[in-house]
This record gives C-alpha cells, structure tokens and sequence, in this order.
C-alpha cells in the first residue's frame, strides 16, 4: 500500500508547535514580526504573499506587506529593503521572486541583512549552509526535510535523486542531504536539463525528489519499485476549471502512486510545508534578534 506523506497535516503540526513559541516571544516584547514585498503585479505570486500573510495572522507573527510599483527603478525596492533592515519590529522579511527584468534579483538579496534573510537566500547564508552551519534552512528544502523524517524514511546511507538544480530548491537540498547528519548523511545524486539517461538515475534512487517545474516529467517508467516520491513542482497548467488552470506537480502522480511506496501529493504535500518553515525561520529570527530563547519544532 502505498503512502500518502500529508504535508497539509504536518504543516498544520508545526504551525500549532510554533503558537507557544509566538506567544513566550509575545510575552518579552519580541512577537515576531514578518513582511513580504512584491515588486509588480505577477499573480502568482501576489497568491503566495497572501497565503503568506494569512499564515502569519493564523499564528499571531505580526504580518505586513509592501507592494513596490513595478516600473519603479530598482532604487525604490533598495529603499524598502533599507528601511525594513532598520525596522525593529521586523525580525525577517523577504522580496517575492520573481522580480520586473529591469531589476537584479541577486543585488536585492545582497542588500537583505543576512539576520532577517528568512528565505535562506544572502550569499552569507548560503555559505554557512554549505559550510555546515546553517543559520537558516531555506524553506522548501527544510520542509522536504521534515517530511521525510515524519514519514520515518532514513536519509543516512540512502541513495537521493534529485531532479532540478535550483538555488531555491535543489542545490541547498543536495547539500543539506549530504550533511554530516541524522536528517542527512546520503549519497546525492542531482540532475538537471543536461543529465543524460535521466530515468536510469530516477530509477536507482531510494528516495526520487521533482523540483524542476515541468508537468508531469516523471512518470512510471522513470521510477523504481518501493521508491519514496517527494514531488516539489507547483505548475500552473490550462484547465477547464473555474480559474482556467490547475495545479499539477512535476511528477505523474496517478501513474507513479502504483510503483512508489510513499509519495507527496500536489497540492497538499510540499507547497504548505515551504509556508510552515517560513514561520519557523520567522520565529527564529525573533528569537535570536531578541536573545528571548524559544524552543522550536
Ligand atoms: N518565489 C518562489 N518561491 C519563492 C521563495 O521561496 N521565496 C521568494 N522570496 N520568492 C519565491
């Protein structure tokens, strides 16, 4: 029987473990505070800073959100990122990816204290995390991480597949997995557009990981029996439905739910795991930038 890693009920979990941490930093003065910033009007992601938002109101992290005018120079966003790094009552913020083309996207990470840098994504945090220190797990890799552990699949020893070599997703995942560590310790393997004999390395893998952001590239046949399939794709794909799309992930679940023995759904699987340990890292932040300790999840 194959199972179904419920990442909407983990989510749910950890965000309840993080209320009492909220709540002692509330109670010194310190209740976290996380802002979003949007640069232009992309749908998607003004849905995700929502969701964002709604998260943080669920969980009593103090919320706000700046909408930069798209065709504003990049100047007006440095000034935002300025004025949020100043801001004491916010403890972590991030710039909704992607930004309008006339802006660089790695300069407006640069310019985000590496303090409040809750994706992950400052250069500084990036060399920590490789360098075995991290001071924020980003938050989709970190999340892929939890799953895995509430699942009871062991990483250590374990053979790790992961398709797609993002600096959101795949490259800190592969070096998270690698880590000389309980919730690491494996043999990673990371393919990309170039990967040749793509299936013969799907195949071999204990554990299969889709973050590349095609539909449905992996099928059966790319899957080994008794493989454990974390599906980390949210594409958005033309449907008859009420919106006109649907939300499909990277692999083909129906066909691949036969062959694994436990797998992530789209939606409900990932997606709300990357939302919960953006609180995570939120409270973190508060955390360390207050000197109140919290215990986390
Ligand atoms: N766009 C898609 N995913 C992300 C994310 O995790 N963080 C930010 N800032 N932008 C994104």
């Amino acid at each position: 029987m194959t199972e179904l890693i419920d990442g909407k009920a983990l989510a749910r979990e950890i965000r309840g473990q993080l209320r009492g941490a909220i709540e002692t930093l509330a109670d010194a003065d310190s209740r976290p505070g996380l802002a979003t910033v949007l640069m232009g009007d992309d749908p998607a992601s003004q849905t995700y800073v929502n969701m964002k938002q709604r998260d943080c109101e669920e969980v009593g992290i103090d919320g706000r959100h700046v909408d930069v005018d798209g065709d504003a120079p990049a100047e007006t966003l440095y000034e935002t990122i300025e004025d949020l790094n100043a801001d004491p009552d916010v403890h972590g913020y991030l710039v909704q990816d992607p930004v309008p083309d006339h802006v660089d996207y790695r300069e407006v990470i640069r310019r985000i204290a590496p303090e409040k840098d809750v994706d992950g994504f400052h250069p500084e945090n990036v060399g920590r995390l490789v360098a075995g220190d991290a001071r924020f797990r980003p938050c989709t890799p970190h999340g892929v991480q939890k799953l895995l552990e509430a699942a009871d699949v062991e990483t250590e020893g374990a053979d790790v597949t992961i398709v797609g070599r993002s600096r959101i997703v795949g490259k800190p995942l592969a070096n998270l997995l690698l880590q000389k560590a309980p919730d690491g310790n494996a043999t990673v393997t990371v393919c990309h557009s170039r990967t040749e004999n793509l299936a013969e390395k799907t195949r071999r893998a204990d554990v299969l990981i889709a973050a590349v952001g095609v539909p449905e590239l992996i099928d059966a046949s790319m899957v080994g029996d008794g493989t454990v399939v974390i599906d980390v794709g949210i594409n958005r794909v033309d449907a008859d439905t009420e919106k006109g799309y649907e939300l499909v992930g990277d692999v083909d679940f129906d066909g691949v739910k036969e062959r694994a023995s436990a797998i992530t759904p789209v939606p409900g699987g990932v997606g709300p795991m990357t939302r919960a340990m953006l609180l995570y890292n939120t409270v973190k932040a508060a955390s360390e930038q207050s000197g109140v300790p919290v215990e986390l999840p």
